[in-house]
C-alpha cells in the first residue's frame, strides 16, 4: 500500500482526498515502542499453554488498562514507572478473567521483556541508519524495561537513542514528553518524523507540532481529537520512502 496523506478525514459522502507525500529534511525518526516496534500481544501468546483461549482477552484488557492508568495517573499527578503501571494493569486483567496464579503473573511480566518485534522493523531501522537518518525511541516505558526489551529483540543495534518519559515524570500525550525528544536529540521539530501505531499518541504528537506518521497496524478508526496525523500507513515498510531514502 502506498503512503497517503489525508488533508482532512472524510465526511459522509465526501471523497477522500489523498496524495503521495514525503517529508523533506528529516534528520531523526522517533518511534513509539509498544505496539509500534514491539508486539505487546506476544507476551500472552507465549503463555497460551496456561492461558488458552483467554490469551486474546488478557492482551486486550491488560493493554487497555495499562494505557488508562498512564492517562489517569498523569491527570492525578501520581506518576509511577511504567513497569509498575504494567504490573497493576496485569493484576486488573487477571482479576477480571478470574485467574489467581502468581507464577503466571511473574512469567507474563518477564515475557514483557522479550516481546516480539514486528517483522519489518529491524530492516526499516537499518535502512534509515544506513541512509544517515538517526533513529530513536520515545516511550512511556521505563528505561530499564525498554532497553532490555530492545536488546532481547535485537534492535538495540539499530537505535541511536532511547528516551523514556521517566525523565519528565508524566505520560504521553503530555506535551512535555514530546518536548523531551527535541531537548534530548537537539534537533528542531521540523527535522523529526514521529511514528506511532497508537492513534492517540500520533494525535498527541501532531498536536504538539511534530510531523507524524500513524502506522495503523490495528485498523482502527480515526480518533475525534483536535489534531490529525500527516500520513497513515499500514506497516513501517513504507517509512523509508516517506523520508525520501527509498
Ligand atoms: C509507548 C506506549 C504508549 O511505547 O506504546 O510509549
Amino acid at each position: 500500500m502506498e503512503a497517503t496523506v489525508r488533508k482532512s478525514f472524510p465526511r459522509k459522502n465526501q471523497e477522500v482526498q489523498m496524495k503521495k507525500l514525503r517529508f523533506e529534511n528529516i534528520e531523526v525518526c522517533v518511534f513509539d515502542a509498544y505496539g509500534t516496534l514491539l508486539d505487546f500481544s506476544s507476551a500472552a501468546v507465549r503463555a497460551k499453554d496456561i492461558l488458552g483461549e483467554n490469551a486474546h482477552a488478557l492482551t486486550n484488557i491488560w493493554r487497555q488498562k495499562q494505557l488508562e492508568y498512564t492517562w489517569l495517573r498523569s491527570l492525578m499527578g501520581a506518576y509511577v514507572p511504567f513497569w509498575q503501571v504494567t504490573r497493576d494493569a496485569l493484576d486488573y486483567a487477571l482479576d477480571t478473567l478470574g485467574i489467581a496464579d502468581d507464577r503466571l503473573r511473574e512469567r507474563l511480566m518477564q515475557l514483557y521483556l522479550t516481546l516480539d518485534v514486528f517483522p519489518e522493523v529491524p530492516e526499516t531501522l537499518r535502512m534509515l541508519q544506513a541512509a544517515g537518518i538517526k533513529t530513536a525511541i520515545l516511550t512511556n516505558g521505563s528505561l530499564d524495561m525498554i532497553k532490555t526489551a530492545c536488546r532481547n529483540a535485537g534492535i538495540d543495534v539499530f537505535l541511536d537513542d532511547i528516551l523514556s518519559v521517566e525523565e519528565v515524570g508524566i505520560y504521553k500525550p503530555h506535551p512535555s514528553v514530546y518536548q523531551l525528544a527535541i531537548d534530548r536529540l537537539g534537533v528542531a521539530k521540523e527535522h523529526i518524523s514521529f511514528q506511532s501505531s497508537n492513534s492517540w499518541d500520533a494525535v498527541g504528537a501532531a498536536h504538539f507540532g511534530f510531523r507524524v506518521v500513524w502506522c495503523n497496524r490495528y485498523n482502527q478508526k480515526r480518533d475525534r481529537l483536535p489534531a490529525t496525523p500527516d500520513i497513515v500507513i499500514k506497516t513501517l515498510t513504507e517509512l523509508p520512502s516517506i523520508v525520501g531514502i527509498a
